[in-house]
């Protein structure tokens, strides 16, 4: 690891600088504003204003490869239909389609589903001497609830439980494995197949039944494949980072006890509470990108067909845009790069809040204090995601 006389060493394979990633990202912001990685062969960049004014620049910085470094260098051929993944026009277009049915007013629909589900989760543990915030709430409640977004019956909710974040884990050290799959899984074949036959008021009926016009002009429906794109797309960016959200409310307001003694006599200051967690603790702390063109970075040429990364969990702690950044605050008012930034900003956010906001009202509501067994809770292992793997807590 870097010590305060080596030059700054930053890479978001290191297992190292993952469990604790503050110390590395202020030497970044201050050392090397302009960052060049030269064992993975990438940029750097995060400080906040760097940062939003890169992710916002998608003709320069573009998403066509992918945002994950090893994603970006592959070079696959995405399939249409990751919108993550595209650029204009063809993003506006699937993006408009998504848009459709991503309205804050349908996600509050989605409300009372939610609350019953944590509550199904919670209490059991009512009286016990505690739960794990992965385990029994973290795993359950964003795919479940990405399952009722898409109308998928309860019954047929568990098979797709533990897909998409066994994909996202990474040995110690190493890059994620790519495979095509990963954008088209086939997970959801079947369901597709059903609801196509039999219809219903949710997104997947919605993304059969859609017309649009396609970046050739032609006025057309989606494809099957498409759309099993669409939605691996949806529980891909959905469920793995919602999981970490809830972690990180577990151990971060247990870090802080005082503020989460306020939020259990005050709920109404849960939201602004979520909105600190993501920006203290972004479960997607960077964004990668490719260059398109040759572009001139703090006195640097950065080459066209290079990889960029955005460190936004960097960004998010920079004192050059927040008053004691590496101060938890619930009544800290701002804005974050946890959900991105211009036209990729992320589709799910009202969602994520929703859920965030909902989970966190029914645990204080049956667990006003809680302490973490710091021999027991395990960060996860991966390059791409920050969170916790296990969280078991004791409520006594
Ligand atoms: C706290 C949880 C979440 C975080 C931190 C998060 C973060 C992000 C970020 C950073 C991006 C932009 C990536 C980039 O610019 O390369 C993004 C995009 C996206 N997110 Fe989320 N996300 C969350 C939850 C969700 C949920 C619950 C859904 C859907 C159910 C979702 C669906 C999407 C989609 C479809 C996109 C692509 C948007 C586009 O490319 O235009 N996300 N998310």
């Amino acid at each position: 690891m870097s010590t305060a006389t080596s030059p700054v060493y930053y890479d978001p394979y290191s297992a190292e600088i993952a469990a604790d990633p503050q110390p590395t990202y202020r030497r970044l912001r201050d050392e090397a504003p302009l960052y060049y990685n030269d064992a993975h062969d990438f940029f750097a960049m995060s400080r906040y204003a760097d940062c939003e004014a890169g992710i916002k620049d998608w003709a320069t910085f573009s998403s066509k490869r992918g945002n994950i470094v090893e994603l970006i260098k592959a070079g696959f051929e995405m399939p249409s239909g990751v919108l993550i993944y595209e650029d204009p026009p063809v993003h506006t277009i699937h993006r408009g389609l998504l848009s459709r049915v991503f309205t804050p007013k349908k996600m509050l629909a989605l409300e009372d589903k939610v609350r019953a589900f944590c509550a199904d989760c919670l209490d059991p543990h009512v009286g016990s001497e505690g739960f794990d915030f992965i385990a029994d709430l973290g795993a359950l409640v964003p795919m479940r609830t990405i399952g009722m977004l898409l109308g998928i019956p309860d019954e047929d909710q568990e098979a797709l439980r533990d897909r998409p974040e066994a994909q996202m884990r990474t040995k110690d050290g190493k890059p994620m494995r790519m495979t095509p799959k990963f954008a088209a899984g086939a997970a959801f074949a079947d369901y597709v197949d059903w609801r196509a036959k039999n219809p219903s008021d949710d997104i997947m009926t919605m993304l059969i039944e859609a017309e649009f016009e396609d970046e050739h002009g032609v006025e057309r429906r989606l494809t099957r494949e498409e759309i099993l794109t669409y939605v691996n797309v949806i529980s891909g960016a959905g469920n793995e980072t919602t999981i970490h959200v809830i972690g990180w409310a577990g151990s971060v307001l247990a870090e802080n006890p005082d503020q989460r003694t306020e939020l259990h006599h005050d709920p109404s200051l849960i939201p602004g509470a979520i909105e600190e967690l993501l920006r203290y603790q972004p479960p997607a702390p960077h964004a990668a990108r490719y260059v398109t063109r040759d572009v001139e970075l703090y006195g640097q040429t950065v080459p066209a067909g290079s990889t960029i990364v955005f460190v936004t969990g960097a960004a998010n702690r920079d004192d050059r845009r927040f008053e004691e950044p590496d101060r938890f605050d619930i009544h800290r008012r701002g804005p974050h790069l946890t959900f991105g930034f211009g036209i990729h900003f992320c589709l799910g956010a009202a969602l994520a809040r929703l859920e965030g906001r909902v989970v966190l009202e029914e645990v204080l509501a049956r667990f006003p204090e809680w302490h973490v067994d710091e021999g027991k809770a395990r960060l996860a292992q991966s390059s791409t995601v920050s969170g916790w793997e296990t969280l078991p807590v004791s409520v006594r």
